[in-house]
């Protein structure tokens, strides 16, 4: 188990990670993801030992790690730009950190040949990285990580110089990897779908700190602010602008986009005044003239096969409306949705959640 203990770091006076707490389970997927410049890379590079930790505890297995030297950690990397020796063969890149310790030729050769297998690299042993697709290269690059037996992974954006079918393969081929090596592993990247696809949990962070740590589907159905309620998802939630009335137990919420819709809260959350609602794109239905709570117009309709996106609203705040493929829809129509009120979420001004979603 990895336990990062209120860990903060600083560069010169700038503090770039501002007191994070996070766990993860031995055999875990952890995925740490986040904008450009949030502080992911830094924080794996401090549990690695890269990196300094100016304070806070990082805990590994019990062990409190902070002053224990990189090599003695039990922990492999895989960094984005991964170098293999261009002239060396497949076989000696994977074998090159059991050469450096003087492991005999024969006990390399048998557990390059362990890894090559489990990483479908066993027909290319012989060659070298300049004769290899993307991928292979990538896989080379996490053999050399593994067979060290690590019982932690570190991969910092691994998959962002593939195309993107190769990084759909890709993904798919890790997390087989993990659960063949049950090692735990944190994957950092800025991409919310390799998050959603990969992890057990993910760890959003945001400007140094973490913005929540969940299961996917936690994340998704009950974002504890706005940050991470447009972070997952895709097209991503749609958030306006509105005030609240309260009426008793409901709360009237009107947006100056032409939405108005009655949610019921009990227990007195919202505030009367400025709230901004959220509704996900996907929870935005097409209805018939006069039976839905948002009537606007159709401003740009981009049609994707399967389903068809519909930017709906003001200029200064479009929304995004997912609906069928098949969709004759034209730019200038005015159309009629129904948000249910149960799947909104309602965020104060700071930007928390006030009142979650009540269904998913
Ligand atoms: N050596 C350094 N000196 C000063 N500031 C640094 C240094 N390394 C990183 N930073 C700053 O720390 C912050 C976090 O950087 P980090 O590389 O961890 O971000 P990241 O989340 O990995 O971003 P990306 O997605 O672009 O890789 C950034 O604001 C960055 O400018
Ligand atoms: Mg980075």
């Amino acid at each position: 188990m990895i336990t990062l203990n209120n860990v903060r770091k600083f560069y010169g006076s700038l503090e770039v990670i501002k007191g994070v707490d996070i766990t993860v389970e031995d055999g875990e997927f952890a995925v740490f993801v986040g904008p450009s410049g949030c502080g992911k890379s830094t924080l794996l590079r401090m549990i690695a030992g890269l990196e300094g930790i100016d304070d806070g505890d990082l805990v590994l297995n019990g062990k409190r790690m902070n002053d224990v030297p990189p090599d003695q950690r039990g922990i492999a990397m895989v960094f984005q730009s991964y170098a293999l020796y261009p002239h060396m063969t497949v076989a000696e890149n994977i074998g090159f950190s059991l050469s450096l310790k003087k492991v005999p030729a024969a006990d390399i050769r048998k557990q390059v040949e362990g890894v090559a297998e489990i990483l479908q690299l066993t027909d290319y042993l012989n060659r070298r990285p300049g004769a290899l697709s993307g991928g292979q290269r990538q896989r080379v690059a996490i053999g050399r990580a593994i067979i060290k037996k690590p019982s932690l992974i570190l991969f910092d954006e691994p998959l962002s110089n593939l195309d993107s079918a190769l990084r759909v393969q890709m993904r798919a081929e890790l997390q087989r990897l993990h659960r063949e090596l049950k090692a735990t592993v944190v994957y950092v990247t800025h991409d919310q779908v390799e998050a959603m696809t990969m992890a057990d949990k993910i760890v959003v962070l945001n400007k140094g700190m973490v913005a929540q740590q969940g299961a996917p589907m936690e994340l998704y159905h009950k974002p504890a602010n706005e940050f991470v309620a447009t972070f997952i998802g895709s097209p991503k939630m749609n958030v306006v602008a509105a005030s609240a009335k309260r009426n008793g137990s409901v709360v009237r919420i009107e947006s100056p986009v032409g939405l108005g819709l009655d949610v019921t809260d009990e227990n007195g959350r919202i505030p009367d005044g400025p709230v901004r609602i959220g509704a996900r794109p996907e929870h935005m239905k097409l209805v018939g003239e006069g039976a839905g709570n948002f009537v606007t117009e159709v401003s740009l309709v981009e049609r994707l096969g399967v389903e068809t996106y519909l930017t709906v609203g003001r200029p200064d705040e479009p929304l995004i409306v997912r609906t069928e493929g098949d969709m004759m829809l034209r730019p200038g129509d005015r159309i009629s949705l129904n948000i249910d009120p149960d799947v909104c979420h309602v965020f104060n001004a700071a930007g928390d959640v006030i009142l979650p979603a009540r269904v998913s």
